[in-house]
């Protein structure tokens, strides 16, 4: 190592320290305008170089104030989990180390590391241990890796090479989505060439989840290659949809089964939570996220396959260059859609290994848990309604004001949160109506986070009511 990269990392270093320490104290979300950020970060092109650590050091003293504390106990925005100690101590020895996760050739460490780590998540989720697995940049590429993989195999068993003929000309292949589907699913639908408008959208119940009669319906409408996408975890209101009941029809009509469970798949590794994924098994392709629940730093997803032979097919490229081990060890590209990418394998290999398979199912009951304690201290204050069954770790709330427009004030409801900065709260539609999303999803929160960041929340609201 240079001694220009050990002092840019000592500057880090420091940073680091001083960051971490203050995570959970620091206003959750930055003062810093857009501007101001702007004019600290911005200015022309350096014409000459500068050394390292000052480039790093202007970097975080400029950056900083735009920091969000994501990684803080109280940041409930999006679906979004911290990072584990040890997987970002990992995640920085693969920078260090700028292992390309490609080949084996490239890093035998990195392929070995996908290779245990893969296995583990399997077992973890109670996924078929045959299944393939690829480490991408999140649920959405899982997604799109998993629908390649089905669209393969459907077209391949209407007698249709994809891969090498393309679309044009191609059996018609059928997609049923849920009626709540996830927008990640729909883009990466759309990148393998099916439009939104061709997608079939059977319909979904109060919380979110497909009717499976809907779903018959929609499969028996029409003939040929179908694949249907369900999901683990709604991101609204984290519901389930029935797994076992919508295999059994999938299967009926000889569709591919997707599971998009960017979270909520890891319901399956508690034995409390279980039972809103049975039936989760027996589908042929799973995306999740180690980004969220299982707070590995950004970005980090996983895609599983239960064809392996369909998902290398999508995904697999040859060049003479690429040269392939005789051992035939795992080969990282053959399951992703990147050839180059970084060596994502450690920071999920760390944060399974530190918490081994009771700490994941700590970590989820607890998050569970706290979720529910959200909702009880919101629902003391009367004109706060929860909207969705509490069964996870998502909770939509909204201000239903004595009189005037509930939209409207809760909409305000969430702006005043942001202000007061005490936790980060995001706002979605549900239904047609303004809801404020909270997900728990981060290690380090406590019930305490809770109970302030709840406080704020219906402070904001009887501010709103004496206006
Ligand atoms: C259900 C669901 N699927 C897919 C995604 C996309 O995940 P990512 O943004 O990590 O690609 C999300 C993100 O919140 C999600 O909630």
């Amino acid at each position: 190592m240079s001694d220009a990269t050990e002092d840019a990392l000592a500057v880090a270093i420091d940073a680091a320290r001083s960051f971490l320490r203050t995570r959970s104290s620091r206003p959750v979300f930055p003062a810093a305008t857009l501007d101001s950020l702007r004019t600290a970060l911005g200015g022309p092109l350096p014409l000459d170089p500068s050394p390292a650590d000052r480039v790093v050091g202007d970097l975080i003293r400029a950056a900083d104030p735009g920091i969000v504390a994501t990684v803080g106990p109280r940041y409930f925005g999006f679906v979004t989990g911290g990072a584990l100690p040890a997987t970002v101590a990992a995640d920085w020895m693969s920078t260090i180390w700028d292992q390309p996760a490609s080949l084996y050739v490239l890093s035998p460490a990195a392929s070995v590391v996908e290779e245990v780590a893969a296995a583990w998540l399997l077992d973890l989720l109670g996924l078929p241990a045959h299944a393939s697995v690829g480490f991408v940049t999140g649920c959405h590429t899982a997604n799109f890796t998993a629908l390649a993989a089905a669209r393969h195999e459907m077209l391949r068993r209407a007698g249709w090479d994809v891969e090498a003929d393309g679309l044009n000309g191609s059996p018609m292949l059928r997609v049923v989505v849920g009626g709540e589907v996830h927008v990640s699913v729909i883009g990466a639908l759309r990148m393998l060439g099916i439009g939104a408008r061709q997608v079939v959208r059977a319909e979904a119940d109060a919380q979110g989840r497909m009717l499976p009669r809907a779903l018959d319906e929609a499969l028996g409408a029409g003939s040929g290659p179908a694949i249907v996408c369900t999901q683990a975890g709604n991101v609204n209101t984290g519901a389930f949809d029935p797994f076992d009941e919508i295999a059994a029809i999938a299967r009926r009509h000889g569709a591919w089964l997707h599971v998009d469970g960017a979270f909520g798949l890891w319901a399956a590794a508690s034995g409390a939570l279980r039972h809103q994924t049975r039936g989760v098994e027996l589908a042929d392709s799973w995306a999740t996220d180690a980004h969220k629940w299982l707070n590995v730093p950004y970005d980090s997803g996983v895609v599983f396959v239960a064809h392996p032979a369909a998902h290398r097919a999508a995904m697999s490229l040859t060049a003479a260059y690429l040269v392939r081990s005789p051992d035939e060890p795992r080969e990282p590209m053959d399951w992703t859609p990147e050839s180059s990418r970084r060596a994502r394998g450690f920071a999920v290999y760390a944060a399974v290994r530190s918490l081994g398979r009771r700490g994941v199912e700590d970590l989820v009951d607890r998050c569970c848990r706290l979720a529910r304690r959200f909702a009880d201290r919101l629902r003391q204050e009367p004109r706060i309604q929860i909207l969705n069954d509490v069964v996870l770790n998502q909770v939509l709330a909204r201000v239903v004001p004595a009189a005037g427009d509930a939209d409207a004030a809760t909409r305000d409801m969430i702006a005043r949160v942001q202000q007061a900065r005490v936790c980060w709260v995001g706002g979605t539609r549900w239904h047609d109506m303004d809801a404020m999303r909270i997900s728990v999803s981060n290690w380090s929160t406590t019930d305490e986070d809770v109970d302030r960041s709840a406080d704020s929340m219906i402070a904001a609201v009887r501010e709103i009511a004496t206006r």
